[in-house]
């Protein structure tokens, strides 16, 4: 896959603006604030149908246009000189309209897949140093977009779980106790935590030794990382565990375990990795994570995702910006795109690629 060329109008700070990207790497400088994230959002956007950081479509439209669009120009691998036309059309309070070849989708989800795209920006680090909600998260849109099955279970899951709390803060301001609602919620939960558990399992066996791999390469040390997939369901009977916490979820008027509970554990030399580790250890590990899922993507798409990077250099020393580009740059073959603030910095860094990169400057 090659991304050609995209034109933003009305998208974020772009008013109207066209990109043409005519090399693998591409690295794109500019000052703070000048659009550099924007830029990689939208890729993001065409191939995932979604800002990666903005949640209401509203905030996506440039201050005081009705709307935006996006257009972008994709080839693709297999048919080398085929070129995909993406685009997106929204306007305020109307339904966002997303075409491929001008083709319109009845539904977006049926988009997501086609051009697969791995993002890293910086916000990312709360998967490592934030609470387990990031981290299951990370596994979750792992896994979906592999396994459509297990997507399909963790709804089932999410909606029964609701239930099964709703009911607890109904019961509790009830003299009575309606044991066989309880139970009809437990036994609908059974199956999709199971299979969830299982798969997150499965997953693991495959994404942590990819993961320490990588911690490796860009320590470029001894660093030793060990990761634990933590889940109550590891030792334990899921409907014994439910029986056994049914008084605490009374009292607590929610339910105390199963697999939203689920962690992933990062230890350094045995501690606990996010309280003992340097920035730069973070953004190392983080980096990890996220090539070790674009690495199973690749796999099972048989062809390089996009490699958005965001801010990358930031808090990594020489040596870890080195073995990292020496990964993403050339032992990837995929399209890369790299922003910096420091124009000197990202020239320099990449400068190594030769005729391989084009350096694109946001003023
Ligand atoms: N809807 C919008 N309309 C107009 N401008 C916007 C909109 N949303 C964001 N911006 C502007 O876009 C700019 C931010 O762009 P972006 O985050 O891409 O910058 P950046 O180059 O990545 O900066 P940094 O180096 O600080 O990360 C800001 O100036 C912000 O005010
Ligand atoms: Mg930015």
């Amino acid at each position: 896959m090659f991304f050609k060329k995209i034109t933003l109008t009305g998208y974020k700070n772009y008013h109207s603006k066209t990109f043409d990207f005519s090399k693998r790497i591409v690295g794109i400088f500019g000052l703070n604030g000048k659009g550099k994230t924007n830029l990689l959002d939208a890729i993001n956007y065409l191939c995932f149908t979604k800002s990666y950081f903005s949640k209401s479509e509203q905030i996506n439209v440039c201050f005081g246009e009705d709307g935006f669009r996006l257009e972008g120009e994709i080839l693709t691998e297999h048919e080398r000189n085929k070129s995909e036309k993406v685009v997106c059309i929204y306007r305020a309070s109307q339904k966002k309209e997303f075409y491929l070849d001008d083709v319109s989708y009845e539904k977006f989800s049926h988009h997501i897949g086609k051009f697969p795209c791995v993002v890293i920006a910086p916000d990312d680090i709360g998967m490592i140093t934030g609470g387990s909600e990031e981290r299951r998260k990370f596994f979750d849109t792992l896994i979906s977009q592999v396994d459509a099955e297990y997507l399909q279970q963790l709804i089932i899951y999410n909606k029964v779980l609701a239930q099964r709390n709703g009911f607890l803060k109904n019961e509790a301001l009830r003299s009575t106790f309606n044991f066989a609602l309880l139970e009809t919620l437990d036994e609908q939960l059974f199956a999709p935590a199971n299979y969830i558990h299982k798969t997150r399992k499965q997953f693991s066996q495959q994404l942590f030794p990819l993961i320490q791999q990588f911690y490796k390469n860009i320590s470029g040390n001894n660093e030793v990382i060990n990761i634990e997939y933590n889940s109550l369901l590891n030792e334990n009977n899921f409907a014994e565990l439910l029986i056994a916490s049914r008084q605490k979820d009374r009292l607590t008027q929610r339910t105390n375990t199963g697999i939203h509970r689920d962690d992933l554990i990062f230890l350094l030399q045995e501690n606990v990795f996010k309280t003992i580790a340097s920035q730069g250890q973070r953004k190392s590990l983080l980096f990890a994570c996220k090539l070790a899922e674009f690495e199973i993507f690749k796999k099972v798409k048989n062809s390089a995702p996009f490699l958005l990077l965001d801010d990358v250099f930031e808090k990594l020393d020489e040596n870890r910006i080195q073995n990292l580009l020496e990964y993403v740059c050339k032992e990837n073959n995929g399209q890369v795109f790299i922003t910096d603030t420091h124009a000197d910095r990202l020239e320099k860094a990449l400068a190594q690629f030769g005729n391989e990169i084009q350096i694109i400057e946001l003023r």
